[in-house]
């Protein structure tokens, strides 16, 4: 299986975000990756030969969709994704789904998939702030795990954001989702206490469901 570029969902999304959003099937693209990756993956498990070609095939796909020209996506010290000079971009993989996003004009650009069912009620109340656990307990107890689940992955959407810009560690309850069921949108506010971390403030975020799974994603315009 695989999913194309993203569609996009409801009209109130339906603008140029900047970015370009790929979900596929987990799968042995090994072969498609280009010298550097092969050379610098090689060693890893077999499950991570999965999920590193299979993020950087769709990475690939994305930057076509953009026009770029193919370019080798290796990883840091920190584990985050080394981009070519002007483009930002992100990965995210869950046991079956993966994704990748790509942009040229963003300062951030973090997307993430998670799976319903995964998110223990201890690692919810973990990860909220006060706030959004009072919002999230207001909600009908149906929709709870699911809002829950919601909130989580755009923590770590934005944090794939922010941490290549920023380069610190942000955590859970430094950063407040603010959900709009309405539009499929979010936005996050920044209450930590590190400046470098004050961009998240004017990020926009999105989601989508894909069968079980939310896929988010927040892009982080640079200062006009
Ligand atoms: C980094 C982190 C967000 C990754 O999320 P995950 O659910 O474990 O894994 P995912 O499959 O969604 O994402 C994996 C990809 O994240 C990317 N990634 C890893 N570290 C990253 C970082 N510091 N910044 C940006 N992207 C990063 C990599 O591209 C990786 O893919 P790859 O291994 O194929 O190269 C998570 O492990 C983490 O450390 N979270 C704690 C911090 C946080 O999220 N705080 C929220 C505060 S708002």
């Amino acid at each position: 299986m695989e999913i194309d570029v993203l569609p996009v969902g409801p009209p109130s999304n339906d603008r140029d975000s900047g970015s370009t959003t790929v979900v596929g099937a987990l799968a042995d693209h090994w072969a498609t990756l280009l010298p550097e990756e092969q050379a610098s993956f090689s060693g890893v498990s077999a499950h991570r030969r999965l999920e590193l070609s299979t993020t950087r095939y769709l990475a690939r796909r994305a930057m076509a969709a953009r026009g770029l020209p193919p370019a080798p996506v290796l990883r840091a010290a920190d584990r985050s994704p080394q981009w070519p000079a002007g483009v930002r971009g992100s990965l995210t993989h869950s046991r079956e789904l993966v994704a990748a996003s790509v942009s040229t004009g963003l300062l951030g650009l973090g997307i993430d998939l998670e799976h319903l069912g995964r998110l223990s009620e201890g690692g919810t109340a973990r990860i909220l702030t006060s706030t959004e656990a009072a919002w999230l307990a207001a909600l009908p107890t149906a929709d709870r795990h699911t809002r829950a689940t919601l909130v989580f992955s755009a923590k770590e959407a934005v944090y794939k954001a922010i941490y290549p810009t920023a380069g610190v560690y942000v955590g859970y309850r430094e950063v407040e989702v603010v959900v709009d069921p309405t539009c499929w949108s979010f936005t996050a506010r920044y209450v930590g206490d590190n400046s470098l971390n004050r961009p998240i403030g004017r990020g926009r975020g999105v989601w989508w469901h894909l069968g079980d799974a939310i896929l988010t994603r927040f892009e982080i315009e640079g200062e006009s």
